[in-house]
């Protein structure tokens, strides 16, 4: 039974080009973003690796692929200074992304995936970087 709170990933559903161009396009918006641009610039050292890394990311979020290789909780953990706010513009680029591949099957299922581990991301670098302080909840509508 699927118990999570988006579709099961399903390799039918989906093109590994619709991947691709969903993480070209969200990195395309990122990078120029005023707030998470110089992030990005600062952290990503080869982007070609970032990408390749993404891709099989959301491959795996979408397409149920079995590439991705990482431990994206400690490594957002270790970036400086992230905020709510930061997440929060980080879905909005996403979910602008999303819209605009015109597909809305994916469009929701990303979205939702997208919501439920920007959530989780937060959550973890709030109790690991401010453990003192009282959890800041994200805005993900
Ligand atoms: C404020 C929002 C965010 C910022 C500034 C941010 C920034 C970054 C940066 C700089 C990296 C590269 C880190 C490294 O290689 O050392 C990274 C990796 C990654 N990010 Fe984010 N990110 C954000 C939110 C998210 C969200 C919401 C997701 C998923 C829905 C996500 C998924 C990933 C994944 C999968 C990786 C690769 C992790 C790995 O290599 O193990 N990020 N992010």
């Amino acid at each position: 039974m699927n118990h999570s709170p988006f579709p099961t990933p399903n390799p039918d559903r989906y093109t590994e080009e619709e991947i691709s161009q969903l993480v070209h396009t969200f990195y395309a918006k990122a990078r120029k973003d005023p707030s998470l641009g110089p992030i990005f610039e600062a952290h990503v050292i080869d982007w070609d690796a970032h990408f390749v890394q993404m891709t099989n990311f959301w491959s795996a979020q979408l397409r149920g692929t079995s590439r991705f290789r990482g431990a994206p909780m400690p490594k957002h953990i270790a970036l400086p200074e992230l905020t709510a706010e930061l997440f929060e513009r980080w879905l909005q680029l996403f979910k602008q992304t999303t819209e605009e591949l015109g597909n809305p099957d994916l469009q929701q299922h990303a979205d939702a995936v997208a919501s439920f581990i920007a959530t989780r991301l937060w959550q973890g670098y709030q109790m690991n970087n401010y453990p003192d302080r009282q959890l800041v909840a994200l805005h993900t509508a």
